[in-house]
């Protein structure tokens, strides 16, 4: 590692520049804390040349569908095969070799037919970015940030994360060549996404802190070490997560849904999915505007108190607790470009009950696809966005599922043994879940007991 003395090497731009989303100051550089120079606000990348040459929507369909039969390794991403609406590092060969990749995206889009009528509604489908490479959707944008990272010359990134972050940016960073280091809160991240930044070569502190913790500490590190924050606040980041939405309309034959349900955490991932809609539709590539919902675990409820109590003026910070460990987040960083993105497309805030969100969980379970926890919170939040006539028993939804069933082994295995919520508030609420538990059942070996066992199923 350089001496920590040594300067950082600069992100310059290529066909974008960067814009404060609140003084609009354009720039063509970045601050390691991707916060504008002159008002402190956070940036997000722009596309200037869109202004003088807008790309056709019909040639980017063509392009886009062209490149699914190629089989070189960037149009197998299904992130840089969206590359024309990406910051891209030109097309030469030699370039398009400097991209860090996994095969990332190419995700799939699932009807949950039994979820629908549970939430009374007729048309549902699940956007499954826990079918990425490390099993999130942060795949998708850390090809972008850590090409993005090498590129600046940097050998470390860092992260704060609630786990799947780590686990994303320890992947690519490996494959990469660069050293990672991870902050995360000590007992507050599932093994899973722990063993993950492990494997795959990170340096792991677990601090006594909790995420927001965590991130404050990264912000004062990047500002006096030439490590590169691969954190949402790195716009490069939101502009791979773009692609969620991109290849979810390509998908739906470019007829857009009615809704799109996202949980928020740290409000990432709802602002890029927002920023992409924007961006299509301004490009003609949709005719009409999804409508944009964020729902978020009772417990760690920043974006939905400070849309009700401020107006989307200022941020209600919030002590975080929720079992849904990966938005355990009470201080989210993108609150303003969340908070404009739900304005702009129309969408709803909504907030949901670990007793709900563990049942959400186990419905999509039971559909044979399954996600975890944090995940849950959308189909949960649906069931009230439809109680309050938000949402019509005819509409489409789309609910993006964004981490795979495997990511939190011990909720699912609590749930199902009925140990969840032992103990806690919670425990009297939680016995309406009783019909929905599979729990494990230990045997002697013999051919009786297993038949008696499977005879007891069958009439229940
Ligand atoms: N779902 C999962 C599975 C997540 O891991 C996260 C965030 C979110 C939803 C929320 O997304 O922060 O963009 O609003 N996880 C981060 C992490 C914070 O460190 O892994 P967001």
């Amino acid at each position: 590692m350089p001496a920590l003395s040594s300067p950082a090497p600069g992100v310059q731009s290529a066909n974008f520049r960067f814009r404060c989303i609140a003084c609009g100051d354009l720039s063509d550089a970045a601050n390691q804390d991707f916060r504008c120079a002159r008002c402190g606000d956070l940036l997000e990348i722009t596309y200037p040349r869109w202004k003088e040459a807008k790309p056709s929507p019909e040639t980017l369909k063509a392009a886009w569908s062209q490149r699914r039969i190629s089989q070189s390794p960037v149009d197998l991403s299904g992130v840089w095969r969206f590359r024309d609406l990406l910051p891209m590092l030109g097309t030469a060969p030699d370039e398009v070799r400097q991209i860090i990749a996994l095969r990332e995206g190419n995700t799939p889009l699932y009807e949950l037919p039994r979820c629908a009528r549970s939430a009374g509604i007729a048309h549902l489908w699940a956007k499954h970015q826990g079918m990425n490479p490390t099993g999130s959707f942060k795949d998708c944008g850390m090809t972008v940030a850590a090409t993005f990272a090498r590129r600046a010359g940097f050998r470390w990134v860092a992260c704060a994360s609630t786990g799947n972050t780590s686990a994303s940016m320890a992947a690519y960073a490996a494959r990469g060549g660069m050293r990672s280091l991870v902050l995360v809160p000590e007992g507050k991240i599932s093994w899973s996404k722990l063993s993950q930044a492990l494997d795959y070569g990170a340096v792991t502190c677990q601090l006594r802190t909790d995420f927001d913790g965590c991130l404050r500490l990264l912000q004062e590190l990047v500002r006096r070490a030439p490590v590169h924050q691969l954190n949402s606040i790195n716009p490069f980041r939101l502009e791979g997560q773009k692609t969620l939405a991109l290849e979810l309309l390509e998908q739906l034959d470019w007829k857009p849904p009615d809704h799109i349900i996202v949980p928020g955490g740290n409000l990432g991932n709802s602002s890029a999915i927002g920023k992409a809609l924007l961006e299509m539709s301004e490009l003609g590539l949709i005719s009409r505007l999804p409508k944009l919902s964020v729902i978020q675990a009772e417990g760690a409820n920043a974006l939905v108190r400070t849309l009700r109590e401020t107006g989307g003026q200022r941020l209600v910070s919030v002590q975080a607790e929720t079992r849904a460990t990966a938005i355990r987040i009470g201080n989210p960083a993108s609150w303003k470009k969340a908070a404009h993105v739900l304005e702009a497309t129309g969408g709803a805030c909504e907030q949901v009950s670990e007793v709900e969100i563990a049942q959400a969980k186990a419905e999509i379970g039971a559909e044979g696809i399954g996600c975890e926890p944090a995940s849950a919170v959308t189909l949960a939040g649906l069931k009230k966005l439809v109680k309050r006539q938000f949402v019509k028993p005819e509409e489409s939804v789309v609910v993006v599922l964004t981490g795979n069933l495997l990511k939190d082994p011990d909720f699912t295995i609590e749930f199902h043994r009925g140990e969840l919520f032992k103990g806690s508030a919670d425990e009297n609420a939680s016995a309406m879940l009783e019909p929905l538990r599979r729990a494990p059942i230990v045997l002697d070996a013999t051919l009786d007991a297993v038949i008696r066992t499977l005879e007891q199923a069958e009439k229940s």
